[in-house]
């Protein structure tokens, strides 16, 4: 049996973690928006619908020992794995539920401050979303928050014949799934490769064809091969959520707060003028042609004052992600390539080199506070949108041990699987990325694994792992060997100093 209620059962979808999800994630973007963000100094509720491989939920539990929580996915394999790491990271803060969205009112779950359900509400039927939206109704407290991520339009308008033309092929093979997935790969690269009106009349479905063609079968599985896939308009999603009394707040992406880093001065224009704000979503997805929205809901959640949000924000704090040489003053945003004034970055840039700051605490600083307020904070927004910085605390030491048990567990598993690519920081509340080759050698680093050339060429080799440099494969000896000391220089340099101020190393 392929399908579960319509829904891919018996493949494994493949690890995930997505920053969004996070609270304190969640709770920046509520705050620069207005809202009161949830206090996560005290035991706060958590949930996530349809965790898949838990990798996003684990991460944030283990950054989170105060908070409780709780994931439900249908899928034996899921949970199992998920429940496997939050076992051997011992976080007893971390509960998985094998159930289907259609028994959620049987689980004996408490209240929640958090839900989140990423990449579900699209692949599932209507009943099942009903189902969803009747558990947020009755489970949210009063100034709850729901993340809901979901595909998209118009930004699926080109590339869905695509999802339409695969499953269709896959459909009259009779073979197990994931040969049929090949199959109907293979049959569009044939089709590509003639003079289809389709691809011509629409260029981007043949781009987007070539990202997906090499993805793993298992993410295709889950992606495309569902018997439910359904595109909403952000209008259609407002009104399912305000059958459960929740308003739309904002994105949860946060370069979405800045329409003048996403948008011309003409557009801006036009937005401004729309005082709707489902219309003015609705502008916006059709000036960015956006494919998957992050949208974040509430229910009687508090308003800021402006004075409230003020004082939250002087107190927020920042740490820099980017080695200090590596910043160039500017950043890529959808509207382009934006310089960013020495005179204003350089001062908050070094103190941020030194350690994570507040707002506040950047304003005592003479040199920083003959800027303005408001032109700082401004910077602040510019480059965290840009993700040079990021918002920090000054992490608990409960925090620092269980996200340590997290990333030992995760460390472990290194030895024998290429899967998982994020570590916790305690610091950020949140993942840092790391490449396979990266975590072997922060693991020769933190085990004393000896000589890293050694180590890591010799993992490298028993995993046949290729090394790659812009985009071609190294092959010889010689050139291997200078790609892992590049690497090594650049990991003790940049990466181990950043990795030590974050709390991971
Ligand atoms: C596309 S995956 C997304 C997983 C994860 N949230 C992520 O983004 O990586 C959707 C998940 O929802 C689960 N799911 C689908 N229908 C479900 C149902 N009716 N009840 C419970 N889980 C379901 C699937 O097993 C799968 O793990």
């Amino acid at each position: 049996m392929d399908w579960k209620d319509g829904y891919v059962a018996d493949i494994e979808y493949s690890n995930g973690f997505y920053p969004e999800l996070g609270p304190s994630a969640l709770n920046f973007v509520l705050l620069m928006n207005g809202f009161l963000p949830v206090p996560l100094d005290r035991q706060f509720t958590y949930c996530e619908l349809g965790c898949g491989l838990g990798e996003s939920l684990n991460l944030f539990a283990a950054c989170h020992p105060e908070g409780r929580f709780h994931a439900i996915d249908f899928n034996r394999e899921h949970i199992q794995a998920a429940s496997g790491i939050a076992e051997r990271a011992r976080l007893s803060n971390a509960t998985f539920w094998e159930a289907d969205f259609a028994d959620l009112g049987d689980l004996p779950l408490p209240e929640f401050d958090f839900i989140t359900l990423h990449g579900v509400y699209s692949w599932v039927s209507n009943e099942k979303r009903k189902d969803i939206v009747e558990f947020i109704k009755r489970r949210l407290k009063p100034g709850g928050v729901v993340y809901n991520g979901y595909n998209s339009m118009p930004g699926w308008a080109a590339n869905a014949p695509l999802r339409q033309l695969m499953t269709s092929y896959a459909d009259t093979q009779s073979a197990p799934l994931l040969e049929r997935i090949e199959r109907s790969v293979g049959f569009v690269e044939r089709l590509k490769e003639l003079d289809l009106s389709y691809f011509n009349a629409n260029p981007s479905a043949g781009a987007f064809f070539e990202y997906i063609s090499p993805l793993s079968r298992n993410y295709l599985a889950h992606e495309f091969f569902n018997r439910d896939w359904t595109l909403f308009y952000h209008a259609d999603v407002v009104k399912d959520f305000a059958s459960a009394d929740l308003m739309f707040a904002c994105s949860a992406r946060f370069i979405d707060f800045r329409d003048s880093l996403r948008f011309s001065k003409p557009m801006q224009q036009i937005l401004n003028e729309i005082t709707d704000p489902v219309m003015r979503e609705t502008v916006k997805d059709f000036a960015s042609n956006q494919q998957f929205r992050t949208d974040i809901f509430t229910w009687d959640r508090l308003r800021l004052t402006a004075n409230e949000q003020k004082e939250l924000l002087l107190a927020s704090r920042y740490s820099l992600l980017i080695p200090r040489e590596t910043f160039a003053f500017e950043a890529t945003f959808p509207i382009g390539r934006k310089q960013l004034r020495p005179d204003l970055y350089d001062p908050i840039i070094s103190a941020l080199e030194e350690r994570a700051h507040s707002l506040d605490e950047l304003l005592l600083r003479p040199e920083i506070a003959s800027l303005g307020a408001v032109n700082i904070l401004e910077a602040l927004i510019v480059l965290s949108a840009a993700e040079y910085i990021k918002p920090a605390v000054d992490p608990s030491p409960e925090s620092i041990e269980s996200a340590w048990r997290y990333n030992t567990s995760i460390m472990e598993r290194a030895f024998c699987t290429t899967d998982h690519q994020f570590l916790a920081s305690p610091v950020l509340q949140g993942g840092i990325r790391l490449s396979w080759p990266q975590m072997l050698l922060l693991i020769c680093e933190l085990t004393k694994g000896g000589e890293p050339e050694t180590f890591l060429w010799e993992y490298l080799r028993a995993n046949d792992y290729k090394l790659e440099k812009e985009g071609v494969t190294l092959e010889s000896g010689d050139e291997i060997r200078a790609e892992i000391n590049l690497m090594i220089e650049k990991f003790n340099t940049q990466q181990l100093p950043y990795l030590q101020k974050l709390g991971v190393a």
